[in-house]
């Protein structure tokens, strides 16, 4: 077997312990490629009769990025056996280990088999719905990846606080395989355009442009803030209630 170069989403996999693994990150900053990595080089040359989903929300786009990739570094490894590959299915069987790649929208394939190892390609682009359903057919661990372009997400709120799960944030700087035009492409996004620069850039959750309000951040009140209300939100079954003390 040909020797690989990783980078540090390799390294976070093979060190986690626990069952879910969130790679937030900003572009290129090699979340995808390693993940892959350590599918095919550690995963499936440990296990063997394991069952691997690779997801994303559509099917157009798993053929054209991460089923692609997936492809072309087995081939590069000579790894690719075309009797192994049942292209109509979109699966492929690596070291006795079925991997099977899917999107959330043929929910018949999602609600299907159940899996041992689930990779959600992209996961902002999913609904709360279509993380239940993986989670409640999946034995083993599942790892996410995702630009956090959105600055309200269901990964925030119900799966990086969980305590089985491992948080991790990347970028650019961390993927030593990039061309020095794209890192320039992406470095020029400091001047033109702040919000894209957090996101792609810093791999930080971004700030709605259309929010109405800018917020600040304090420790403690503004000693001129003037009390007006207190509002409060009633909870139901799960969901806490929140009380809030508004002031101007
Ligand atoms: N370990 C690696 N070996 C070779 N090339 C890599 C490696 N990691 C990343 N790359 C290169 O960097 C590119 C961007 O990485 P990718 O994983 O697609 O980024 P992300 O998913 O974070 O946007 C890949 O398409 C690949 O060309
Ligand atoms: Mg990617």
């Amino acid at each position: 077997m040909t020797k690989i170069r990783v980078n540090k989403v390799y390294t976070h996999l093979k060190r986690s312990k626990k069952k879910i693994v969130v790679e937030q990150g900003g572009t290129r900053s090699g979340k995808t490629y390693n993940i892959l990595l350590w599918i095919i080089f550690h995963y499936c040359a440990k296990h063997t009769g394991q069952t691997i989903t690779i997801a994303r929300k559509t099917f157009p786009a798993v053929r054209s990025s991460v089923m692609r990739d997936f492809f072309d570094i087995l081939k590069q490894h000579q790894l690719y056996n075309e009797d192994y590959h049942n292209k109509s299915n979109s699966e492929y069987i690596l070291n006795g280990n079925l991997v099977e790649f899917v999107s959330l929208d043929q929910p018949q394939k999602i609600r299907g088999r159940k899996r041992d190892l689930a990779f959600l390609n992209e996961a902002n682009e999913l609904t709360f719905e279509d993380w239940q359903q993986i989670v409640f057919r999946t034995n083993g661990r599942i790892i996410l990846d995702y630009n956090p372009s959105d600055s309200f997400h269901w990964i925030y709120d119900r799966v990086i606080p969980r305590e089985d799960a491992d948080f991790y944030q990347t970028t650019y700087q961390d993927n030593p395989f990039l061309d020095a035009t794209i890192v320039a492409e992406i470095e020029r996004l400091k001047q033109t355009d702040e919000h894209y620069w957090r996101v792609y850039g810093l791999g930080e959750r971004g700030t709605n442009r259309a929010q109405v309000f800018q917020f600040t951040t304090y420790q403690q009140l503004p000693p001129q803030a003037k009390f007006l209300s207190y509002g409060l939100d009633f909870g139901f079954t799960n969901d806490p209630s929140a009380l809030v003390a508004c002031y101007q």
